[in-house]
């Protein structure tokens, strides 16, 4: 054997022997959060298109005519040749739906955050960030070559001790979080966060993947608090609740200015297909105009965790805790073969020792699957 895959064969052993494997399940997902697997018709807990958007009528309609207009791919990046006239339209909508002065709109949520860190701080900065931070949060922090501190989940003080201690030692201070933490489903300290960053003149930046269109009237998890706060970084991203695909950031026009002309995934990356750009155009109107939509995946999820009398759910996700990731994968196959098709998330996207199965709700789900999905998790799962 050669080398190479020599080297890989015994990666690949090492991640089997501790459950750890990742294989792609071909899944053909259908509307009213259905999914084909195997041939098998589920029930899918496991998406995170929490409006059922990117099966929406309308929005694919969009998509079709944006695609018999323009064709299929964007041809350049947004500073050659890509930059179609309707990111113009929904940069616009963005910024109006997080009352920003402008908005920047990435290929990507994972790009975006690759873009935006190292256009602003750099090796004489600090970036400080939840330790439960999506990924591509981490990823963007090493590429700003910025010192990285994380302070513990959700942690007001731990975080305030950092910044009293460090504040002084660097030129600029940036404090990156998850807004819904993707993998927990609660929600970031906002209020509190806004307030010290402030204090420590430390910009505050969430990542509102999993907020956008489901809190706060669909307009993020800033929103779902009594008095939305002031950050100046609001990145998120198009591929969730909103059904299509793209990242953006929500800022003033000094920073979109500088991101449009210095972020690398914007400038060195083909533009989105025009068709996306356009789906996304059509699904944000939906979410704006249907604020009693955009509320329903919370309140599903508020049933499932009151049946089971976890605590009480503040997003559309909820996870449950199992360990060991055998035993992750087992509880999901249980539900697979119930009709159900719920993900097992095992390290290292979630930290070692908490294995979890994580539901996803959405306003297609209907009452009597969620009563018989709780009944089935209660009587298999919980009780082992
Ligand atoms: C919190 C968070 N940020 C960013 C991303 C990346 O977004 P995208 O899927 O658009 O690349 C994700 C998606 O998994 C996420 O959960």
């Amino acid at each position: 054997m050669k080398s190479l895959d020599k080297h890989v064969q015994l990666k690949l052993s090492t991640l089997e022997s501790k459950k750890l494997l990742r294989k792609l399940a071909e899944t053909n997902r259908s509307t009213s959060g259905t999914t084909i697997r195997d041939n098998k018709k589920l029930i899918s807990f496991a998406c995170n298109d929490y409006l059922g958007l990117s099966q929406n009528p309308d929005v694919i309609r969009a998509i079709k005519e944006a695609s018999n207009k323009y064709g299929a791919g964007a041809g350049a990046s947004r500073l050659v040749t890509g930059n179609n006239v309707l990111y113009k339209k929904l940069e616009n909508q963005l910024a109006d739906l997080k009352g920003t002065e402008r908005a920047c709109v990435f290929g990507s949520g994972y790009l975006a955050n690759l873009g935006i860190i190292p256009s602003l701080v750099g090796p004489k900065d600090l970036i400080v960030t939840d330790q439960l931070s999506h990924a591509c949060i981490f990823a963007g922090a090493d590429l700003a070559e910025s010192k990285i501190l994380t302070f513990q989940h959700n942690d007001i003080n731990n975080l305030e001790g950092i910044l009293k201690r460090e504040r002084s030692l660097h030129q600029h201070v940036m404090v990156v979080t998850d807004g819904v933490f993707s993998m927990d489903g609660d929600l970031a300290p906002i209020p509190e966060l806004s307030k010290l960053c402030k204090k420590y003149d430390a910009w505050l930046m969430t990542d509102d993947a999993h907020g956008i269109g489901v809190l706060g009237n669909g307009r993020g998890s800033n929103f779902a608090f009594e008095s939305a706060s002031e950050i100046p970084l609001q990145m998120g991203t198009l591929s969730k609740a909103v059904g299509s695909y793209g990242g953006y950031l929500c800022a003033s026009k000094p920073v979109i200015e500088l991101i449009k002309t210095r972020a690398r995934t914007l400038i060195y990356s083909t533009a989105l297909p025009p068709a996306i750009i356009s789906a996304s155009i059509s699904a944000l109107n939906i979410i704006k105009t249907n604020p009693e939509l955009t509320k329903i995946p919370l309140k599903n999820a508020q049933f499932f965790t009151s049946i089971l009398k976890l605590d009480k759910a503040v997003s559309p996700i909820v996870p449950i805790i199992l360990g060991d990731p055998e035993r992750a994968m087992n509880a999901s196959k249980i539900l697979e073969n119930k009709g159900y098709l719920v993900t097992a998330i095992r390290p290292p996207t979630v930290p070692e020792g908490t294995a979890r199965l994580r539901f996803a709700f959405s306003s297609e789900h209907k009452i009597d699957d969620i009563k018989n999905l709780a009944k089935i998790v209660k009587k298999n799962i919980l009780c082992n």
